[in-house]
C-alpha cells in the first residue's frame, strides 16, 4: 500500500513504456513488505540535463537509467562506481545528501546470468562480442574484470570496434582484437571462441534478422548468448540451438542487472532466481 512514507524509485529513459523493471521491482517490494514503489519515468531529450533537480524536487531517491541516457546521465553524476567510470555509462543512480551517485550493473548482470542460467563463468574463456555499443562495452569490461582469456570485438563499423578495443586495451593491454562483420576469415575466428555474445539491436522484434550471415562454425561446445529477449529466440539462438550449442537470451541479463540495482537501492540482496522467475513468467504469457 502506497502511503506518506513510500520511497519512490523509477526507470529513466525514452521510451520506457516497454520496460519490465517496474514489474520486477514492484513484485519483490510487495513480497518483502518494503515500502517502495517503482515507476516508469519517461524523460524527453530536452529535459534530461535536469534529472538531478527533478529527482531532488520530487524525492525520487534512486532510479535505473536506460536507453538513450546511460552516457548523458553519467556526465551529471557527482561520483561514479568503478564499473560506471570504466564504462562511461550508468544504469542506476542514487541521490544522497544532494549528490548523485552513478552505478553500472549491466555487465555484472550478464555475468550473474551466465552463472545461474548456464552454470558458467568467463575465467580463461575466449570471448567474441558482436557489436561495439554501450552494452558491448559494459559486458566486455565485466568479462575482463573476471579474467577472461581474450575478447574479439566483431562489428559492422571497424572504426567503432577499434575505438572500443582501444578502451578495453587501456584497462587490459593485449587481450583484445577487432574483426569486421564482413571479414572473410570471420567464421574461423568465431569457431575458435568459447563464448559468443550478441549485443547489437539486429534481431530485436525481427526474428529472422541476424548480424551474422553464416552459422556453420557453431559447434556443440560453443556458448551463444544474445542479449535480446524479444523475441525470446532470435535467428542466432535458433541456429545455435539447432547445432546443439548452449544458448541464452537476454532475459537473464535483465534479471541480473535488476538484482544488483535492487541491492543498491534498498540494501537488500535478492536471489537471482526470484527476478528471473518473474521475467520468465511474464515472457511466457
Ligand atoms: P547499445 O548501447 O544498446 O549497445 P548502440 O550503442 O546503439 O546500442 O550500439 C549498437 C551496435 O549495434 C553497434 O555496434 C552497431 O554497429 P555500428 O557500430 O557499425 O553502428 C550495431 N548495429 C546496429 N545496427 C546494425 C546492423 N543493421 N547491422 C550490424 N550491426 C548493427
Amino acid at each position: 500500500m502506497i502511503d506518506g512514507q513510500t520511497k519512490i524509485v523509477g526507470v529513466i529513459g525514452n521510451p520506457v513504456s516497454h520496460s519490465l523493471s517496474p514489474l520486477m521491482h514492484n513484485t519483490v517490494f510487495e513480497k518483502m513488505g518494503l515500502n517502495y514503489v517503482y515507476i516508469p519515468l519517461h524523460v524527453p531529450a530536452d529535459y534530461v540535463s535536469q534529472i538531478k533537480l527533478a529527482m531532488t524536487t520530487l524525492s525520487v531517491q534512486c532510479a535505473n537509467v536506460t536507453v538513450p541516457y546511460k552516457h548523458t546521465v553519467m556526465t551529471l553524476c557527482d561520483s561514479l562506481s568503478p564499473s560506471s567510470q570504466k564504462a562511461q555509462a550508468v544504469n542506476a543512480v542514487v541521490l544522497e545528501n544532494g549528490k548523485l551517485f552513478g552505478h553500472n550493473t549491466d555487465g555484472d548482470g550478464f555475468i550473474l546470468s551466465l552463472k545461474h542460467d548456464l552454470d558458467l563463468d568467463v575465467f580463461k574463456k575466449k570471448i567474441a562480442i558482436l557489436g561495439a555499443g554501450g552494452s558491448a562495452k559494459s559486458i566486455g569490461i565485466s568479462c575482463l574484470d573476471a579474467a577472461c582469456d581474450s575478447i574479439v570485438v566483431v562489428n559492422r563499423s571497424i572504426d567503432n570496434a577499434s575505438l572500443l578495443v582501444d578502451q578495453f586495451s587501456q584497462l587490459y593491454p593485449q587481450k583484445c582484437k577487432v574483426k569486421a562483420l564482413d571479414d572473410n576469415d570471420l567464421d574461423r575466428t568465431l569457431h575458435d571462441m568459447d563464448i559468443i555474445i550478441q549485443t547489437t539491436s539486429v534481431g530485436m522484434n525481427q526474428p529472422l534478422d541476424c548480424p551474422l550471415k553464416s552459422f556453420d562454425w557453431i559447434q556443440p561446445r560453443h556458448v551463444v548468448y544474445d542479449i535480446i529477449y524479444s523475441p525470446a529466440q532470435t535467428r542466432l539462438l535458433m541456429e545455435a540451438r539447432n547445432r546443439q550449442a548452449l544458448t541464452s537470451n537476454g532475459l537473464g541479463m535483465l534479471a541480473g542487472q535488476g538484482v544488483l540495482s535492487f541491492d543498491i537501492f534498498t540494501g537488500h540482496t535478492i536471489d537471482y532466481t526470484v527476478f528471473k522467475h518473474i521475467l520468465d513468467r511474464q515472457s511466457s504469457q
